[in-house]
């Protein structure tokens, strides 16, 4: 059975959650990894109850060996592999501690680095497969108050554009999907309650899952690199 992994699941209203649901629905095995193993347990659950196949698996993705147990999990049979992990590091250069920015980067840049190299490592020899990495507003732009974030994002766009254009030739697809606001779920809602009451300005999950759907079909010969989805109402 074709298998995906999706590292970087929390709550199930949550954008990793829901692409598990959504690839499994597609008919993949999934392999649910975050580091919260209660949280990953339920999107595991949920996902099997509605019939799909789901496996949990605590893993952090800063942390190499973790990784590479991760992909000996999905095996052989790893057809997609898709990067979504890191929650927003907001603060001013002036008043930030080196060991706060270098942890930023590691979640937001380094762990996508550790995840890529070990998809492309099971890939190679089938010459086929999907990474997908989930990117921000900040993958395109610093903004004052975002340092450490903004430069992750954007070291980790530029790292899947590298591998893009590096295991093509592979029959490898490397994507990135540019979520351009803020999503419609509940970091958002747990972060801002009032939220709640302005969807319309929110990200739909539903439209950001749709084209992580997108990237994963295309075919080789109209591969594209990236998709950027932001509501009718964001100022771009
Ligand atoms: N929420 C937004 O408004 C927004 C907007 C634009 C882009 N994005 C991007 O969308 C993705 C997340 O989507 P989401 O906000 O809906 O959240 P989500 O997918 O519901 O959850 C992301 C999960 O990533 C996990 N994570 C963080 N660091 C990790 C690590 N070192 N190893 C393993 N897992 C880790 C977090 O786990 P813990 O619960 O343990 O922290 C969190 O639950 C991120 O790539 C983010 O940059 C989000």
């Amino acid at each position: 059975m074709k298998t995906a992994i999706v590292i970087g699941v929390g709550p199930n209203r949550g954008l990793g959650a829901q692409l598990c649901t959504r690839f499994a629905t597609e008919g993949l095995k999934v392999i649910v990894a975050g580091r919260t193993k209660a949280a990953i347990e339920a999107v595991a659950n949920t996902v099997a109850s509605a019939g799909g196949q789901a496996v949990p698996f605590v893993a952090d993705a800063t942390n190499e060996a973790d990784i590479v147990a991760l992909f000996d999990l999905a095996g052989a049979e790893l057809d997609l592999a898709v990067y979504n992990a890191g929650n927003n590091t907001p603060g001013r250069v002036a008043e930030m501690d080196a060991d706060y920015f270098e942890r930023s980067w590691r979640v937001a840049c380094f762990g996508g680095f550790l995840f890529g190299r070990e998809a492309v490592r099971r890939m190679l020899p089938k010459k086929t497969g999907t990474i997908l990495f989930t990117g921000a507003s900040a993958s395109l732009r610093g903004r004052a108050g975002y340092g450490a974030f903004n430069s992750a994002k954007a070291g980790l766009r530029a790292l899947a554009q590298a591998m893009a254009k590096e295991y093509a030739v592979d029959g490898i697809h490397v994507g990135h999907i540019v979520v351009d606001g803020a999503i419609a779920g509940d970091k958002i809602f747990q972060r801002f309650p009032d939220a709640a009451g302005r969807e319309d300005s929110l990200v739909s999950i539903e439209g950001i899952v749709d084209a992580f759907a997108f990237l994963h079909k295309q075919p080789p010969r109209a591969w594209s690199f990236e998709v950027d989805v932001r509501t009718s109402k964001e100022k771009w």
